[in-house]
């Protein structure tokens, strides 16, 4: 009996000096509601970044280098969107009516809604550079083209039935981090219906 005594005793004890232990670095209250506001990252920068890398918005909208492996992300016109000079082929409806056709850079497409390019997501005067918070917030929630809500829907294959469950704090992470990258001069090719396929 007095060894069992003994026994938990020492168990209280080593309890005791475990909880201090693993506490001792505790943040504080202020840092650890930080870390929950940023998704676990110091600074909206940061997690806007991590959204954008996890969420693939680069493979429609950053143009590629075609290597043996394959399509690898060009990180000099990150986000840039498809690139102005690039040729996109001629397809008659006909030959996309049952699927769809993509540049071998995913930056250009072709479906039974016409042709859709990938957006200039830069902060330059072609892209977002000139946009508000809001109206990039409303360009993902409403699928509207520049986040105007008198403007045309946004086309496929932006995936806006998905990204429009993003919540405002990821969103808001993800412009500030546009806002952070380099600015690219780039007029990315209008939308155009399917008639203009021919
Ligand atoms: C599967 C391809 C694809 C992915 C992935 C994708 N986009 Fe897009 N996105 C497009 C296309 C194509 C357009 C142009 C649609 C149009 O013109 O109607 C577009 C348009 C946009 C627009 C509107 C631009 C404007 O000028 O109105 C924004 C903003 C945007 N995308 C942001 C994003 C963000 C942020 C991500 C990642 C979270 C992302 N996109 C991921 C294909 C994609």
């Amino acid at each position: 009996m007095k060894n069992q005594t003994i026994l938990f005793f020492a168990v209280c004890i080593i309890c005791v000096l475990c909880y201090r232990c693993t506490n001792a670095n505790t943040p504080l209250v202020d840092s650890a509601f930080d870390n929950a506001m940023y998704g676990g990252y110091t600074n909206d920068t940061a997690w806007g970044q991590h959204l954008v890398t996890i969420l693939g918005c680069g493979d429609c909208h950053t143009p590629k280098k075609v290597t043996a492996q394959g399509p690898v992300d060009d990180s000099s016109l990150l986000l840039s969107g498809h690139p102005s000079q690039a040729p996109v082929p001629q397809l008659m409806p006909d030959q996309v009516a049952k699927g769809l056709a993509a540049t071998n850079d995913l930056t250009a497409w072709i479906g039974p809604w016409g042709r859709s390019y990938g957006a200039n997501l830069t902060p330059d005067s072609t892209g977002i550079g000139s946009w508000s918070k809001e109206q990039f917030i409303n360009a993902i929630r409403k699928a509207k083209f520049k986040g105007l809500d008198n403007e045309r829907p946004l086309m496929p294959p932006m995936p806006a039935n998905s990204f429009r469950n993003l919540t405002d704090a990821e969103l808001s992470a993800i412009f500030t981090y546009l806002k952070t990258i380099k600015p690219i001069h780039n007029i990315v090719p209008d939308y155009q219906p399917p008639m203009a396929n021919k």
